[in-house]
């Protein structure tokens, strides 16, 4: 196919993904933009399997065959919860593949077949060097991720002594292993194509990817397991990195753009989640905070207990409230329970109540995931509050229904110095006149610190799996509303 009408169908898919992006902004256009970005990438694939006659079309039909099955049966079976481990491995097999990639177009480079015989310059020397530190760092780096977040591996910061300074070392030889590679290429003897011996040049390919390998293990690892969604976000952005650079290397316009796409978008997101957690990147990287037995923070009120409440009961208070906020968290995931949460919102609705949502932006396990699962039950989009919006509401509320949610209702992030959620913004449900938590336990959220809004007196723990408590709600009003 002519170059031009690549490059054309580059730009279109450039656009595709641009725009797919902005419709990502609000859930009501989120699925069209989806389905635009999607377009954006099919145009892309299709205009490079036309670009280089690299493989034979049975074996490229093959590829997309295998790849794309994968992806839909990935897509139908993998849990919503389960998602950010998904989208760790995505990121990680992303980093490999521009790794790869970057070190078969070196490999061309030493036999001499390299795409329209360019020399080996400095600037391509560059490019492939960054494109396996930081793909092969992706890669590890996302497999531990996957490891904390399905359990795998240890949730708990893991490191040995000197592990910091390990790291350093793994990361100045990596540096040094790059800057051999673009002195070989621009020493090399003018008119040549490739640095002779290549010998040297392949090594230093190969002692980078070593240590790229374990530089993205030691960078994870100390990490606790309550901030691997902050690290998925990032070894997205770093996947987005990767695939820039091995677009400079391929010369490919759509891969550059899309991988400076992908490398914005997953900053600004792991900025957004930092905001919304009140820490700084540092602090995520460094700070070894969480893991899977994490404690600390507030001391529970000695000698106090909870406040125990029923469906039946929760269904009585609601049924005579006048505005009722529903905070919905992680548990509300792992229950399924939307719909019948949804059916909960209508039946008060239909009684004149006032009912709202409140989304806290970290609520669940990835970005937006309550608001997913709440469209997935047809909950109207204008219900949904986000935090600043509804937190002034709290005081004239008659009931808060906390359903599944925990660190992003604990007040120790506002009251408690000492706290390690300290600073984090949360919803301030314990405002409210009355509070009813649903939840199985006491046992702490993600981040490991407890709670003592279990503790207050206007607090009532209905202690159920979120799925049968909610039904039994909707079942007592029915009952009430008919009576
Ligand atoms: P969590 O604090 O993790 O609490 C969820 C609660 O749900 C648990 O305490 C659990 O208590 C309860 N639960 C689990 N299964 C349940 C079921 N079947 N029925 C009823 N309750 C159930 O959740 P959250 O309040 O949504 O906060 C999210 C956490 O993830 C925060 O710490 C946040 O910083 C972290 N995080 C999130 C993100 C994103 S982007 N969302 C990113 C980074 C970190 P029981 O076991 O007692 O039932």
């Amino acid at each position: 196919m002519e170059t031009a009408v690549i490059d054309l169908a580059y730009l279109a898919s450039a656009v595709l993904f641009i725009f797919g992006l902005k419709r990502m902004q609000s859930p009501v256009t989120a699925r069209s933009g989806n389905a635009l970005a999607s377009g954006g990438m099919f145009v892309a694939v299709v205009a490079t399997l036309f670009l280089y006659d690299i493989l034979s079309w049975p074996m490229m039909i093959a590829g997309v065959v295998l790849g794309g099955g994968i992806g839909v049966w990935l897509a139908r079976t993998v849990e919503m919860t389960s998602m950010p481990e998904l989208v760790a491995v995505f990121n990680g097999f992303g980093g490999l593949a521009s790794a790869l990639v970057a070190g078969a177009e070196l490999g061309q480079y030493v036999e001499g077949s390299a795409i329209d015989q360019d020399p080996f310059t400095g600037v391509i020397a560059l490019t492939v060097g960054l494109s396996i530190l930081i793909g092969t760092v992706t890669f590890s780096g996302s497999i531990v991720a996957n490891g904390k977040l399905s359990g795998w591996l240890s949730g708990n910061p893991t490191s040995f002594p000197g592990m910091r300074v390990v790291t350093v070392v793994l990361l100045g030889g990596a540096i040094a292993a790059i800057a051999f590679l673009i002195l070989q290429a621009t020493g090399a003897a003018a008119g040549s194509l490739f640095p002779s011996p290549a010998d040297p040049v392949v090594y230093a390919a190969a002692g980078l990817a070593a240590a790229a390998l374990l530089l993205g293990v030691f960078l994870v690892i100390p990490i606790g397991g309550a901030d691997m969604p902050v690290v998925v976000a990032l070894l997205n952005s770093y996947s987005g990195l990767a695939a820039s650079a091995t677009g400079f290397v391929l010369d490919n316009t759509a891969l550059i753009v899309s991988g400076t796409l992908v490398g914005a978008a997953g900053l600004i997101l792991t900025v957004i989640m930092c905001d919304a957690m009140n820490r700084s990147l540092a602090n995520v990287m460094l700070g070894g905070f969480g893991g899977d037995g994490a404690t600390g923070g507030p001391d529970i009120p000695e000698g106090k207990t909870v406040n125990e409440t029923s469906p039946d009961d929760t269904a009585i208070l609601l049924s005579y409230a006048e505005r009722v906020i529903i905070v919905p968290g992680y548990g509300l995931a792992v229950a399924q329970a939307q719909h019948e949460l949804r059916e909960v919102a209508d039946l008060l609705e239909e009684q004149g109540i006032e009912v709202k949502f409140a989304i806290h932006p970290v609520a669940g396990r990835m970005p937006g995931h309550m608001n997913v699962l709440l469209a997935e039950a047809n909950v109207s989009y204008d219900k949904l509050y986000e935090m600043d919006e509804v937190n002034s509401e709290f005081p004239s509320t008659d009931v808060a229904l906390v359903v599944g949610a925990n660190d992003v209702v604990n007040p120790a992030a506002r009251e408690d110095e000492g706290s390690p959620i300290y600073g984090m913004p949360i919803l301030n449900v314990d405002e409210a006149q009355t509070t009813i938590v649903i939840k199985r336990s006491l046992s702490p959220g993600y981040s490991g610190v407890p709670n003592n809004l279990f503790y207050r007196d206007g607090t009532k723990m209905l202690f159920s799996d979120a799925k049968e408590a909610i039904a039994g709600i909707a079942d007592e009003i029915k009952t009430l509303q008919e009576a």
